[in-house]
């Protein structure tokens, strides 16, 4: 079974409370979700692998630790997963960046697909998938699905707002991905959408309503 983390740090858990206001408009609101992938991404990073290394001081010699240069990857689920990528490149530069477009069909609640595109080498990379939020789970499932697919045996998920609805799916179809999740809310309401939330992160990131 999956392990949950659900952040309980007070940074993340401040930025999410101001984000969710209706108030906050959409350069705060894209700028402050940019800062929470950070602060995830520091969270969901802590397992990755150390080596020893040499390093030379102007002092003296001394064993240092350094990433195992294990190969990462970031896979936002278009479009509001975009408002998480500069925060989680902040911490993982050197991480490669791949993109699945999906939308939810307004009336089926069902995921569409429009666009797929992956660093080549996706197969031999950590995953690191994004999306703000994790309602129905319709989208993140499908996107997962899609990097299995591809052949992706190592995949982390982390959205800023989850659904127990949401969470459940994803526990049940994709036992082996971990998440990491800012904050899980009540319940979703009848247009799935997540009760408190914060409304439609891709509108309120990109302001297009
Ligand atoms: C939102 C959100 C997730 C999805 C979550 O995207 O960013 O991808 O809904 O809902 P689910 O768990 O029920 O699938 P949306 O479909 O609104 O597309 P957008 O990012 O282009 O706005
Ligand atoms: N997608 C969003 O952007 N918000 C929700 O509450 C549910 C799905």
């Amino acid at each position: 079974m999956s392990v949950v983390h659900i952040m309980d740090h007070p940074l993340i858990q401040h930025k999410i409370s101001y984000i969710r206001s209706e108030e906050v408009g959409t350069k705060e609101f894209r700028e402050v979700v940019g800062e929470i992938a950070g602060l995830m991404c520091f969270e969901a990073t802590r397992d990755l692998k150390l080596q020893d290394v040499k390093i030379k001081t102007p002092i003296s010699e001394t064993v240092g630790k350094e990433l195992t240069g294990k190969k990462l990857a970031v896979v936002p689920i278009l479009r509001a997963g975009l408002g998480m990528v500069d925060g989680m490149l902040s911490l993982i530069p050197a991480a490669k960046v791949g993109h699945i477009g999906l939308y939810r069909d307004p009336e089926t609640f069902e995921p569409v697909e429009y666009y797929c595109k992956l660093p080549a080498d996706c197969d031999e990379r950590e995953v690191f998938v994004v999306d703000p939020m994790l309602a129905t789970g319709g989208s993140s499932t499908a996107a997962i699905q899609m990097l299995k697919e591809k052949g992706v045996k190592r995949i982390r998920f982390l959205c800023i707002i989850a659904a127990p609805e949401g969470v459940e799916r994803m526990q049940k179809e994709h036992p082996d991905v971990d998440l990491y999740i800012g904050a899980l809310d009540e319940r979703l309401n009848e247009h799935k959408y997540i009760v408190p939330g914060l409304g439609d992160a891709g509108d309120r990131i990109f302001g297009t309503k």
